[in-house]
């Protein structure tokens, strides 16, 4: 036997037991004769005495040595009132080295100035971090409390294959070639899409899984080559009522998981109006500085920058200064996110003052004082342009000011849903219409007609559960009649024959009496970044990719056998 107890778990109730411990040397002191050691495992860290007889057994013990202690639990004279098990301390009377370690290239403590490369590339030592435990911890209870509602809740549990056939979900897939098919390959699933409608025809009528998911797209902050679904599929389900199932689950997390009540119903925004009070389809709406449109403000502007033009909008952050290269760096942000510039005005001394306030009248200048409420001290941000553009590049600058003035406390979770989403989105660069969602998402049925007149208006029932600021999870009600979704394929630009050989099996599945049916997929790992404060989900998955899509750890992806790519009849042409 190892162990009698766990290090962290150690408190006044135990003086006087005696205790086996095994674990981690997170700390030695020498104090003259006397020698004490911070003992760490999984749940903590307590304090190992050892006296002059036996600290001469430790003396070569060095950080990270795995040790086994046995001794007796006393209460501390001098109290460490920052430590859990800091009342008491073992006293040693027994000790054995388990193992030796290397002087570790990142030191194991929550505080780290390692760069996240070397972390990765040390990613078990990173884990022995205890705030990164407490991550995986805070992710393994989250998952619990999902799975524990959707299990009582007449929810099967169903899993899907890894190797199928490639899923629209809008990135590139990553394939797998077929060793015993030449010249053919599999896809890793972008989601289960596909794979739980038709679970739906089955008449499974409710599914779950925790899909393992995977899209070749750049990653960033918050995207992973690989990542997490908590995927979910309902028949002869509402829209409100799929919304309801998801406000409980989340709830319910959020009490098991973090001990807070969050309100409901959760507030519900149309995609039209997230993008104007917001200029984003996944608001934060921690904190205000909601915007206001201008239009009828400065529709005589003599400012050339607001003649002829589809949207004036503006918002005011209070109490913010910004120096004349702070407002520089600020416009070349709403230049990276699609606007063509940026008008600013300070208050100071009831007056706004800023290059553009030449070109504005007096009366312009009373009214935009009045309609944004502004006071010495405030700054307008004013951006002019197409509406989708403005919204945009307006949002990406409300965000940033946001993070600045403090006002994204990661401790507040604001969960909203966005909603009527357009069903197609013009793309510039492939020349015709591609999904918002997904082409199995179901039109909203008095938009029907506008499909042949003009698609661009058509919204539809798809919804995206919102929690400060990130998309969490996105859904819909989907196509069940075969005629519609084949008229999506076409609006799509796919033909008779793209149609067949992409979707050939799911569009035959509908001819055989489909239910109604939707669902929706959260990203279960930025469910667990957000729930455990962090801002990256690569602090919630074990063993995760670089920005550069890179394990520092194992180095994959790798070059591999010339007999393995033979095997697979590949012939790669080009390496970097
Ligand atoms: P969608 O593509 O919106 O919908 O994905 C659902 C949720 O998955 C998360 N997510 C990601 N998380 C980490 N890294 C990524 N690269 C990544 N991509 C997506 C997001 C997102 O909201 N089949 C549909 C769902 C449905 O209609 O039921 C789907 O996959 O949190
Ligand atoms: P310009 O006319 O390009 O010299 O721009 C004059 C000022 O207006 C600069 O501060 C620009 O950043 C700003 N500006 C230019 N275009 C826009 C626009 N579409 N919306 C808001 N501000 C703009």
């Amino acid at each position: 036997m190892y162990r009698t107890k766990y290090n962290g778990t150690l408190r006044k109730e135990n003086i006087g037991e005696r205790v086996q411990l095994v674990g981690w040397v997170a700390k030695k002191r020498n104090f003259g004769q006397l020698c004490f050691i911070d003992l760490r495992d999984t749940t903590g860290i307590c304090q190992l005495v050892f006296d002059e007889e036996i600290a001469p057994q430790v003396k070569d013990v060095r950080n990270e040595y795995v040790i086994e202690a046995e001794g007796v639990v006393e209460g501390r004279k001098d109290v460490n009132p920052n430590m859990p098990t800091g009342e008491i301390e073992v006293i040693v009377d027994r000790v054995k080295i388990i193992n030796t370690a290397k002087t570790t290239p990142l030191i194991i403590a929550d505080d780290t100035d390692a760069l996240e490369d070397t972390r990765m590339e040390y990613r078990y030592l990173d884990l022995r971090r205890p705030i990164m435990q407490e991550r995986l911890k805070t992710r393994a209870a989250i998952s619990r409390s999902f799975r524990s509602y959707l299990d009582n809740h007449g929810f099967l549990e169903v899993e899907t294959p890894m190797l199928g056939k490639s899923t629209p979900e809008g990135a590139r897939d990553y394939l797998v070639p077929s060793r015993v098919h030449p010249g053919s390959f599999y896809a890793l699933p972008q989601s289960p899409q596909l794979y739980k409608q038709l679970l739906m025809i089955a008449g499974l009528d409710k599914y779950y899984q925790f899909a393992r998911c995977f899209r070749d797209e750049d990653l960033r902050a918050d995207r992973q080559t690989d990542f997490t679904q908590v995927d979910i599929e309902t028949s002869f389900l509402s829209e409100q009522e799929i919304m309801d199932f998801t406000e409980e689950m989340l709830c319910t997390m959020m009490k098991e998981v973090k001990g807070i009540d969050v309100p409901r119903p959760f507030l519900k925004l149309s995609w039209n109006d997230a993008m104007n009070l917001y200029g984003s389809d996944k608001p934060d709406n921690r904190f205000g500085m909601v915007f206001e449109d201008l239009g009828a403000l400065f529709a005589k502007s003599e400012f050339p920058v607001f003649q002829g033009v589809e949207t004036i909008k503006g918002f005011k952050a209070e109490q913010f200064h910004a120096s004349n290269k702070e407002v520089k760096k600020l416009t070349e942000l709403v230049k990276k996110n699609g606007g063509k510039g940026l008008v600013v005005f300070k208050m100071a001394e009831g007056k706004l003052s800023g290059p553009a306030r030449k070109f504005m009248s007096d009366e312009e200048e009373k009214r935009l004082i009045e309609a944004f409420d502004a006071h010495d001290g405030d700054t307008i941000f004013i951006v002019a342009d197409e509406w989708r553009k403005a919204c945009t590049a307006l949002g990406a600058l409300r965000n940033e000011i946001g993070a600045r003035k403090g006002l994204k406390d990661p401790s507040e979770f604001s969960f909203l849903w966005v909603v009527d989403f357009p069903m197609f989105e013009w793309s510039e660069e492939e020349g015709r219409y591609v999904s918002e969602h997904h082409p199995f998402t179901m039109p909203k049925s008095e938009d029907l007609p506008l499909l042949d007149s003009d698609p661009s208006l058509v919204k539809t029932n798809a919804y995206d559960i919102i929690l400060n600021g990130y998309e969490l999870g996105g859904g819909s009600m989907r196509i069940y009649d075969n005629a519609l979704q084949k008229k999506i394929f076409k609006i799509l630009g796919l033909s008779d024959e793209d149609i067949q050989n992409k979707f050939g099996f799911f569009v035959d599945a509908f001819q055989y009496g489909t239910p109604p049916h939707g669902g929706l997929a959260l990203g279960f790992d930025r469910v667990a970044m957000i729930v455990a404060q962090t801002d990256s989900i690569r602090d919630v998955i074990a063993f995760p990719k670089n920005a550069a899509a890179k394990c520092p750890m194992s180095k994959a992806p790798t070059p591999v056998d010339q007999k393995q790519l033979e095997e697979l009849h590949i012939a790669v042409t080009e390496r970097e």
